[in-house]
């Protein structure tokens, strides 16, 4: 049995993920913002083998983050599986409490935040992982170090690659300073989830498009990185349901400036 936590898991991708874990007997934490959605997926939960639980939690900012992370250290000794499924697809001129993108803040920095802080948790698991959530960018995708990380003013267009590439920076940052945690980045595909609400012109599009693919296929990669053991840590999975990944091979230089950047931000 695995302690899987689901960052973005009362909805979309991380609820699917979550329904599959559970049906397999392994214990699922979902983080979400909305409680009332997180008290359904529990109801629909119930009955599978898994345990389940379901924690509110604003991970947009670093005082949501740190909150989350607190209440998660004093309820959980260890974490097998860190899977952040969090995202938010906002174009407008918003920013957060701290002045950052929530583009920025959610689909990328609330990954490397919360998982820092839940490092001593996830070191105490056998063979941990993190995996995280991404669109399809390509590898060679270079980051604006004069727009990152504030993208002011923010033109999603402009910023849209540089924000997910730092996943995959992340990853690679895991892989050389945490060897005994496996890291991973996965292409979500294009999956009808509420994280279109915001973009349904482009909804409509990939649609009629035909491009748009099943909520459980979405799934299908990410679950298996959970369970599975001896993939390669500081990879990069970009095919739809199928296990095939390039390792991270990235600007090491450029790697390290982002994450000094990060740890400047959050404080670790
Ligand atoms: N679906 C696609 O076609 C697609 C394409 C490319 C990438 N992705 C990526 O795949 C991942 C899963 O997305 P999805 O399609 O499953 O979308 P989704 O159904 O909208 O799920 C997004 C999740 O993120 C949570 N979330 C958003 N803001 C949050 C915050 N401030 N604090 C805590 N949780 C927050 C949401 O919780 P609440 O609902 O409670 O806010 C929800 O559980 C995301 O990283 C997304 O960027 C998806």
């Amino acid at each position: 049995m695995k302690k899987v936590l689901v960052a973005g898991g009362n909805s979309g991708i991380g609820l699917e993920a979550a329904r599959q874990l559970a049906a397999l007997g392994h214990h699922v934490i979902l983080l979400g913002r909305d409680a009332q959605k997180g008290e359904a997926a529990l109801a629909e939960l119930e009955g599978r083998p898994g345990k389940a639980e379901f924690l509110a939690v604003d991970l947009s900012t670093h005082a949501g983050v740190r909150t989350a992370a607190t209440t998660l250290l004093a309820r959980h000794e260890w974490f097998d599986v860190l899977l952040h499924c969090t995202g938010v697809l906002i174009f407008d001129e918003v920013r957060t409490a701290d002045g950052l993108h929530p583009f920025f803040a959610v689909n990328y920095l609330s990954r490397y935040h919360l998982t820092q802080l839940l490092l001593p948790a996830l070191r105490k698991a056998e063979s941990p992982r993190v995996i995280m959530l991404s669109a399809d960018i390509a590898l060679d995708t270079k980051i604006d170090f004069d727009q990152f990380p504030w993208f002011t003013p923010f033109e999603f267009s402009r910023a849209r690659a540089a924000i997910q590439f730092g996943n995959h920076h992340y990853a690679a940052h895991l892989r050389d300073t945490e060897k005994n945690i496996l890291s991973a980045v996965v292409n979500a595909g294009l999956a009808d989830t509420g994280i279109w609400r915001e973009a349904l012109s482009t909804r409509e599009g990939v649609l009629n498009s035909g491009r748009m693919n099943s909520v459980p296929e979405s799934a299908q990669v990410p679950v298996a990185l959970c369970l599975n053991n001896g993939w390669e840590s500081g990879s990069y999975w970009g095919t739809l349901g199928k296990l095939e990944h390039t390792p991270l091979r990235l600007d090491t230089p450029a790697t390290k400036r982002l994450i000094s950047i990060c740890r400047n931000l959050t404080g670790v």
